[in-house]
């Protein structure tokens, strides 16, 4: 898969460190040299003489201990390799990239090399979440670096949350796709996703069950492939992908405005479970019962159309519009019906009858309406309808 790729792999101070030697092993066995360096603070996880004997190559420390200092070895150590990873990439380590520091020889590599660069962080939850991280991971993807996790769960220091180092796993998949064709460079790709919020006061709101995974999974796959990806959400419950441009919405008319200023767009992909009503009298404070056992009225107006306000636009029309449709039957007629009421290109649809499983859960099967009919799609992972979609959205605006 990674055959006579060259990865350039820093290995940074944190405990994650251990995993990257299953890295290491991974990419030598997809076909790949790897030539490693450990950070100061990475030796004290990992030892050098492990990493140099998993990857069958010398170890790089330090910055003045390169052989060949004299030809300026560590320009030339971050130029021959197809790819610079980062893994684990700390705080502090993301921090110096963002602000351009070279003090070191793997800071000094990744500000020297002329290669792409992928970091998969790790490191506390209070840190990842830090202001000071996020502006960091902000900068770092608009100056083009790509990441890959953090993943959420329980971590080395006991709390739980995002912020462990992606599996070796994801991160052999985040290096064949870096490395890969990148058929939507220089495209802009609106992407809506999750549910929203409707309020009905202050404190109260009407939601729908909807968790923005398959969203999620389409705007990091489009984002694989290189797409400039804005990716307007509404409340959902799992984080939005790495590498996106990211709208927080809550209500269906912010997100029609987010939408709106997203454009133009060279396609956009409606993922989103909007809700098709709001109320209308929403209270300005919290309602009280207010002792005569009659609960308030509600009255309810109709939410715009995002897909079908883009989808009719005349001007700026994105060139790709493609929605969703999520039916309990008759899927194919009812979502060809869908596709030409909305004037998108292309509907996925999807059977959400409680038996398919698929609601929530971590499969799809899904159907692909467009111009030409529909074509059924083996049921499989929403990461892989995902890839499979970015990779026709790709081939359509090729
Ligand atoms: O009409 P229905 O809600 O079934 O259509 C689903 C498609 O329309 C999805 O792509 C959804 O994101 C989009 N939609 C929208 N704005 C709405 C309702 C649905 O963008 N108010």
């Amino acid at each position: 898969m990674l055959a006579g790729k060259r990865i350039l792999l820093i290995i940074g101070g944190g405990i994650a460190a251990y995993k990257t030697l299953e890295l290491i092993r991974r990419l030598r066995d997809a076909g790949a040299a790897v030539t490693p360096v450990l950070t100061r603070a990475g030796e004290e996880f990992v030892t050098p003489l492990s990493v140099s004997a998993l990857a069958g190559t010398a170890v790089h420390r330090d910055l003045f201990d390169l052989t060949q200092e004299a030809e300026i070895g560590h320009i030339q150590l971050s130029r021959a390799a197809d790819l610079v990873v980062a893994a684990p990439a700390t705080a502090d380590l993301m921090a110096k990239m963002a602000g351009g520091h070279a003090d070191d020889l793997a800071t000094t590599l990744l500000l020297a090399t002329d290669k792409p660069v992928l970091l998969a962080p790790a490191m506390n939850v209070r840190m990842w979440d830090h202001p000071a991280t996020r502006r960091n991971l902000a900068q770092l993807t608009a100056d083009g670096v790509l990441t890959v996790g953090p993943d959420e769960g329980p971590m080395a220091c006991g709390e739980v949350g995002p912020g462990r180092m992606a599996e070796p796993a994801a991160i052999l998949a985040a290096i064949a796709a870096a490395l890969g064709p990148r058929p939507l460079s220089g495209r802009r790709v609106l992407v809506t996703s999750g549910p929203t919020h409707e309020p009905i006061d202050p404190v109260r709101y009407i939601a729908n069950r909807s968790s923005g995974a398959q969203g999620t999974a389409i705007a990091a796959a489009l984002a694989a492939l290189g797409a400039e990806v804005v990716f307007v959400t509404g409340p959902a419950s799992v984080p939005p992908p790495a590498g996106v441009t990211v709208v927080r919405v809550e209500t269906a008319c912010e997100m029609l405005a987010a939408a709106e200023a997203a454009l133009p767009a060279d396609a956009a992909v409606f993922a989103a479970a909007v809700a098709d009503w709001r109320v209308a009298n929403a209270a300005g404070r919290k309602i009280k019962k207010d002792g005569s056992g009659r609960p308030p009225a509600l009255d309810f107006a109709e939410n715009p159309d995002i897909l079908a306000a883009v989808a009719q636009r005349r001007a700026g029309r994105p060139r790709l519009v493609v929605g969703f449709a999520a039916e309990t039957d008759d899927v194919v007629a009812h979502a060809t019906a869908k596709r030409a009421r909305k004037g998108c290109d292309w509907i996925v649809a999807n059977d959400v009858r409680p038996e398919t499983g698929i609601m929530g859960g971590a499969e799809n099967a899904v159907t692909l309406i467009t111009a030409s009919g529909a074509e059924a799609w083996p049921r499989m992972g929403k990461d892989a309808v995902a890839r499979r979609l970015a990779d026709r959205i790709a081939a359509a605006l090729a």
